[in-house]
């Protein structure tokens, strides 16, 4: 079979990975891909969201399966132009990525049917919102409605940093069109998640869980990213949570699909906050979470072209998912910079070492290749994912892989999967 992975970063670079293992998987392309997935794909040169020259492709090469990583395709309804040509995608189509594509839209959703979530107000004139932002005070969440790669959503634990985020997003328009509209939320404190689930809009497969640690800087602090490393299974979510999650959580959510008369196939991705020991969304995504997808595909054990083919077909109820029992942990190595403006072509030296490992992964994100040497190109330039037996164990194999890892500027976050360690050393004392 051929199949053709659409995106350029670290997910795609995990998926085209793990989709490479599966026996019935002949070639695999990706469009534009990456440095790092060219070394195992062939990557093209079209961009992400050049829906017709993509189809054409898919037509002419007698793709099998496409396979969308990043939600900027799906918002634009990639999947709809695909399936009216007859050919197999896996994502949701453009009524489904809304729950994505627009904030206002998936908290609505969630009010409607009764998904635990933060209290909101929705504004589309940035004076009514300063006027509600001084009435309510701080703290509080500012989010642009639209997609803004991550970078959208300011906690604010002041009134002033309120408003001066709100103008950002308002009057200057830092996210263009996505931030017409703003929603204004209560600040949830607790410890977030991430919560996937495949499904075909008749089963439901839970992924495992994992971890993600938005802001740029240790101890969370700093602008929020999309994402500095993750790591999986999450520690926070227990068993008796996981069946929490399911019940009041992905139950009422489907259910929610089906009467709005969205026939959902593809990745749903929760961003949970865990209060006291209860759920609350903050966000959907209509995809893999990008790093979290890096050490959840490290754990699968099950064959990923399956899954995906039976998603995009509607037959999710032939396939059983099984997973690793070790822990995955990834830690983003992004340029100097980063969420803010950062330069690009600095040499990264110390990979070859990594080729054929099977316990650490480097996934790239940002890189390409100039005269022959392999350069940064992006915010987010690699993902180190290692495997261990243990939290502890899998952590130190990718903070020790980071060791030979140079670029000039290079950061990283020293604390990943921190927190989830001091808890289990705690509850073992
Ligand atoms: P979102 O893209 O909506 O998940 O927001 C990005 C990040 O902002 C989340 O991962 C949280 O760290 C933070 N965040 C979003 N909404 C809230 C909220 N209501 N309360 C506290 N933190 C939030
Ligand atoms: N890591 C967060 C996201 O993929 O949206």
């Amino acid at each position: 079979m051929k199949v053709l992975v659409i995106g350029s970063g670290g997910r795609e670079h995990a998926l085209v990975w793990k989709l490479i293992q599966s026996p019935k998987v002949d070639k695999i392309f990706c469009a534009p891909g990456n440095t790092g997935i060219a070394e195992i794909a062939e990557c093209l040169d079209i961009k992400a969201d050049d829906i017709d020259a993509l189809l054409n492709f898919a037509k002419y090469e007698g793709i099998d399966l496409t396979v969308v990583g990043p939600e900027a395709p799906l918002t634009a309804g990639i999947v709809d132009t695909f399936v009216k040509a007859e050919r197999r995608i896996f994502g949701p189509d453009k009524s489904g990525a809304r729950l994505e594509g627009s904030k206002v839209f998936a908290k609505d959703f969630m009010r409607k049917y009764g998904l635990p979530t933060a209290e909101y107000k929705t504004f589309a004139s940035c004076l009514h919102a300063e006027e509600y932002i001084r009435l309510k005070g701080a703290p509080v969440v500012i989010k642009a409605d639209g997609l803004a790669a991550g970078k959208g959503v300011f906690v604010c634990e002041n009134a002033d940093e309120a408003i001066d985020s709100l103008r950002l997003i308002m009057r200057e328009k830092a996210f263009g069109d996505a931030g017409s509209r703003v929603l204004i939320e209560q600040c949830l404190k607790g410890e977030e998640a991430s919560f996937m689930i495949l499904t075909d809009s008749k089963t439901v497969i839970p992924l495992a869980t994992s971890q993600d640690h938005k802001t740029i800087f240790d101890g969370d602090k700093g602008p929020n990213t999309g994402g500095m490393g993750a790591y999986s299974p999450a520690t926070v979510i227990t068993k008796s949570l996981h069946s929490k999650i399911m019940k009041a959580v992905v139950a009422p959510m489907m259910k929610g699909l089906k009467r709005e008369g969205i026939n959902y196939r593809g990745v749903i991705y929760a961003g949970l906050m865990i209060c006291e020991g209860k759920p609350y969304v903050l966000e959907f995504n209509c995809r893999f979470g990008d790093p979290e997808a890096q050490p959840i595909l490290m754990r699968l054990e099950s064959d990923l072209f399956d899954m995906l083919k039976a998603t995009a077909e509607g037959k999710l109820k032939d396939v059983q998912v099984s997973w690793k029992d070790d822990t995955a942990v990834c830690v983003v190595i992004s340029s100097k910079g980063y969420p803010g403006t950062y330069e690009k072509g600095k040499e990264i030296i110390g990979l070859d070492e990594f080729k054929g490992k099977r316990t650490t992964m480097i996934f790239h994100s940002g890189t390409s290749l100039n005269k022959g040497k392999l350069v940064t190109s992006g915010g987010r330039v690699l993902g180190v994912t290692s495997l261990g037996k243990d939290i502890q164990t899998a952590r130190k194999n990718a903070y020790k892989a980071i060791e030979k890892i140079h670029f000039e500027g290079m950061h990283y976050r020293k604390d990943i999967a921190d927190k989830a360690i001091k808890k289990t050393v705690t509850s073992n004392e």
